[in-house]
């Protein structure tokens, strides 16, 4: 059996009163929920709430991580943030790659490779998020793009350090539009990624969650999470409300 998991995304979201009102709630709803829940939760949040997530968090059934991480692991770089610093604050999950990321900061397949890989090396497990443009799905190179950006990661790296890592597909016309993949669209792509990770290395490929993640809710996620290669979600907008988030992760069977 394949781990479950449902992470929620916080983006440039929250404050040190916010945060604590949606993790109080998370805390005692999910503790209600506890025995029927099959997914592991996660909180990917902003770096300046990491001690403060840590704190509540701590001994909890909700695992917590960041959103981005440098790729170099100390030194000269003003404004980052590295690998051991997120261990420092028992992270256990850091998203790489997120299309926000690669469009806004226009973070290249080379970066985000290195960027895993110093992950990777601290223990941490990362969440690599691939996906195609509307244009890219359009002119029917949704495989080519999400094949591109899982092959310049894998080479980088030995399978036997990849027994922690999560891929999220989040195609970028379905992340914070409301349109969200019908789940067959979800699991013909998820389908070919985990057979694309299989070419790399078959025990992975089996033991990999590959998490689904576009305007994901309460009321989607029962039919995306059904899909044979749909370990999960990896949720936006959704996630900054706890009934909902708790919803979603109930939703995994
Ligand atoms: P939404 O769930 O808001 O569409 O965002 C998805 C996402 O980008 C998660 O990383």
């Amino acid at each position: 059996m394949r781990r479950k998991l449902v992470a929620g995304n916080w983006k440039m979201n929250g404050s040190l009163e916010a945060n604590a009102r949606l993790l109080a709630a998370l805390l005692e709803l999910s503790a209600k929920e506890s025995g029927s829940m099959k997914a592991e939760m996660a909180v990917c949040i902003p770096f300046p709430y990491l001690p403060q997530v840590a704190q509540l968090l701590q001994g909890s059934q909700i695992a917590w991580g960041a959103q981005t991480l440098s790729e170099f692991d100390s030194g000269a770089y003003t404004g980052e943030v590295s690998a051991s610093m997120l261990s420092d604050f028992q992270c256990q999950y850091v998203i790489v790659g997120h299309s926000e990321r690669r469009q806004v900061f226009k973070e290249s397949n080379l970066q985000i490779a290195q960027k895993l890989r110093a992950a990777i090396t601290a223990g941490l497990s990362p969440i690599l998020c691939v996906g195609e443009t509307l244009e890219e799905r359009e002119s029917g190179e949704t495989l080519s793009v999400v094949y591109e950006q899982l092959d310049s990661v894998l080479n980088t790296l030995d399978p036997g350090s990849c027994e922690k890592l999560v891929i999220a597909y989040e195609p970028v016309w379905a992340i914070g539009t409301g349109k969200t993949a019908k789940p067959e669209q979800a699991q013909e792509i998820h389908a070919a990624l985990r057979s694309r990770l299989s070419e790399f290395d078959k025990a992975l490929a089996e033991m990999t969650p590959l998490l689904y993640g576009g305007s994901v809710k309460a009321d989607n996620a029962e039919s995306l999470f059904g899909q044979t290669d749909i370990d999960g979600g990896l949720i936006g907008g959704a996630s900054l409300k706890a009934q909902d988030f708790i919803d979603i992760c109930k939703a995994v069977a």
